[in-house]
């Protein structure tokens, strides 16, 4: 039975998934690159690069604002002109083409010459060369390195460094190395072959001596995927091909010769750097269609009008069951034989998630058909298109009715901020409504989930305005009106102070300040609420009376169980003699301390046994002490005390005081 082997080192290399990765990141943030030259050699990629805003042009002159140096890297002279030009650069050259421009600049320093294997226009070559400082010659095979040492012995005469192009056939490197080292002494080699090109031509030679043809895909211009198609050819035929649609054409026919003379042929599939996975996906699926022969050919047709149904449905809605899903796409089931894919980006207008946190195996989901490519058998689909039309519709009705809809922050624009909504529609959030302060940093918003009120929506030109702000501020009125509805007196919280005056301080409930009075602050006689609290404490404080119409709350701070009043009826009773400090004078006595937070006054009458006409010139503030408690006024929170009422004959002059009143 026929087989297809498909090598394992097929497809994108490290370098060039890069420069794509790099590119695309970059045309995400600006809108628009230039690539200096295309990105890969491949035309099917570079057009969908383009649709993302991937340019390529010729010369630097021909890009605007931003510049991507692709993975071939570029000379030094190209970069001098790129910043004269006063372009932006991003450099995607790839680490080990790099690190050649690194050997060629620091060895050439002194004037030794540079030797490259290699293909000279290769762009990769002709930038290697842009940072040589001597004379530089470049070889693909010994002859032309037999050429050059007839031609010019000056060349390489007092020493000489060699390396390789990136790609350069493997062969030939280990020729050439032993040809140099027989003409030239003072000499360096470094070995620049990079180790994806030596694994994918390792594989490609041992494949194609075990397959009886190998099919090669990639870019007619890609130099390392026609090296593959070389060393491939030196073992078995091959069938050269830059995706599926071009294999069926050229060379089906030939594939079915190589099928009628036997039952168990072997097919390779190898790819070029340049390749994406896709078209060798594609390339696989066409040859097994061609490998399954007569009964096939009925089959296909049976697809192709398969793929005319879908084709007619294309830009409407269909159906789907995801079937797999990976990093960059989700593959779905639509009813015909062909896979359908929804690439990363139109899964989800949200630029956060991955395709396995949009989708996940077994969902079955609305999709608009976006592209029908039956010649390669591919229905490329998007779920965003679908979710964005939803989207829409419920911005009209959230506009409509004013509520207040859900998303999240996904890019900083000129003059504000994309609110991706939870159902993928965009929104613009100007600076103003975006409730970032104005001397606030718009990026502190940047991937948060957050509200809006739609304010603006232009259906025409899919445009639509919200306001963070406006959401914000009802949010914060519900929460002040639910505040006023289920306040009571005596109600408990614990807020933050705000702000402090000499009066008293001021405490955040939740949205709505209230007012504690410096006497209610704590029991004892303060003189400013900074004896007792700072601005940022918590405080625990009780509601005393509200009024919802002036929005004022007056609170307490102080506890009954530690009113100092309670505690002053438990402990002391009339009769007692107790040590007091004086704590103010007055015209008609002095107020002493008995405990903190409980004062009794002394009378005039009961300082002392003469009479006193001027309080100061017996008692001082600070001055301790001590005194009979004559009389407690639960009712009314008052003590009197007497000094007299202990001096001898003293109590006599009260009690008689008191039998005539
Ligand atoms: Fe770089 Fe090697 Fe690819 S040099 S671009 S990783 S083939």
């Amino acid at each position: 039975m026929s087989e297809i082997i498909t090598a394992k080192t097929a497809g994108f290399c490290f370098g060039v998934k890069r420069a794509i990765e790099t590119a695309e990141k970059a045309a995400e943030e600006k809108g628009t690159v230039y690539t200096l030259g295309p990105l890969i050699h491949n035309n099917d990629v570079i057009s969908g690069l383009r649709g993302k805003g991937i340019i390529p042009v010729n010369e630097p002159s021909q890009a605007k604002g931003c510049i991507v140096i692709r993975s071939h890297g570029v000379g030094r002279k190209t970069y001098d002109e790129i910043a004269g030009l006063g372009l932006e650069c991003v450099d995607a050259t790839c680490p080990y083409v790099a690190k050649i421009h690194r050997i060629a600049d620091e060895n050439t320093a002194d004037g030794t010459d540079l030797l490259i294997a290699g293909d000279r226009d290769h762009p990769e070559v002709i930038g290697i060369v842009g940072f040589a400082n001597g004379r530089v010659e470049t070889v693909n095979d010994c002859e032309e390195l037999d050429n050059l040492i007839e031609s010019d012995k000056s060349f390489g005469a007092k020493s000489l460094i060699v390396v390789a192009q990136t790609t350069f056939d493997m062969c030939k490197w280990t020729d050439l190395q032993k040809n140099i080292k027989k003409h030239y002494t003072n000499l360096k080699i470094f070995d620049t072959i990079c180790r994806a090109t030596i694994d994918r031509q390792q594989e490609a030679a041992a494949l194609s001596a075990q397959c009886d043809a190998v099919t090669v895909v990639g870019g007619k211009h890609s130099s390392n995927t026609r090296k593959l198609a070389d060393i491939c050819s030196a073992n078995c035929p091959v069938f050269f091909a830059e995706n599926g649609e071009q294999l069926r054409r050229e060379h089906s026919a030939a594939i079915r010769d190589l099928l009628s003379s036997s039952h168990d042929v072997k097919i390779g599939i190898t790819a070029g750097a340049s390749t994406p996975a896709y078209i060798i996906k594609e390339v696989h699926t066409i040859m097994s269609e061609i490998i399954k022969d007569e009964a096939v050919d009925a089959e296909f047709a049976a697809a192709i009008d398969q793929m005319q149904k879908v084709r007619a449905y294309a830009g409407n809605r269909v159906k789907a069951t995801v079937v797999a899903v990976n990093k960059t796409e989700a593959v779905v089931d639509i009813g015909i034989k062909q896979s359908g894919y929804i690439p990363a980006e139109e899964l989800s207008a949200n630029p956060n998630l991955t395709p396995d946190e949009v989708v996940k195996v077994g969902d079955v989901i609305d999709c608009i058909v976006t592209k029908v490519n039956d010649a390669d058998g591919f229905v490329y689909l998007s779920k965003k298109q679908v979710d964005a039309q939803a989207g829409m519709e419920k911005i009209l009705k959230a506009k409509e009715d004013n509520s207040t809809v859900k998303g999240t922050v996904t890019a900083v624009v000129k003059g504000g901020v994309i609110v991706t909504s939870e159902d993928g529609a965009r929104v613009f959030v100007p600076a103003s409504q975006s409730g970032v302060p104005r001397n606030g940093k718009l990026e502190d918003i940047l991937k948060k989930e957050v509200g809006f009120k739609v304010i603006e929506v232009n259906e025409g030109r899919g445009r639509v305005v919200g306001s963070i702000k406006a959401a914000e501020k009802e949010a914060t009125d519900a929460v002040k009106a639910k505040f006023w509805e289920e306040l009571e007196v005596g109600k408990k919280f614990v807020g933050e102070v705000k702000s402090m005056e000499s009066y008293g301080v001021f405490v955040d409930l939740g949205g709505v300040d209230g007012m504690v009075h410096l006497t209610e602050l704590t029991w004892n006689r303060v003189k400013h609420p900074k004896e007792v609290v700072n601005i940022g404490d918590k405080l625990e404080v009780t509601v005393k009376s509200y009024d919802p119409e002036k929005k004022r709350v007056s609170l307490t701070a102080k506890k009954p169980e530690d009113n100092p009043w309670t505690k002053f009826l438990n402990e002391f009773a009339e009769g007692d003699v107790v040590k007091v400090q004086v704590v103010s004078i007055t015209p008609f006595g002095a107020f002493a301390q008995i405990i903190p937070g409980v004062d009794g006054l002394i009378h005039i009458s009961q300082i002392s046994l003469e009479r006193v006409t001027n309080v100061a010139q017996v008692l001082s503030v600070g001055q301790v002490v001590e005194a009979k408690i004559t009389e407690i006024d639960e009712e009314k929170s008052r003590v009197s005390l007497s000094i007299k009422a202990l001096l001898e004959g003293g109590e006599a002059d009260e009690e008689e005081a008191a039998d005539e009143e």
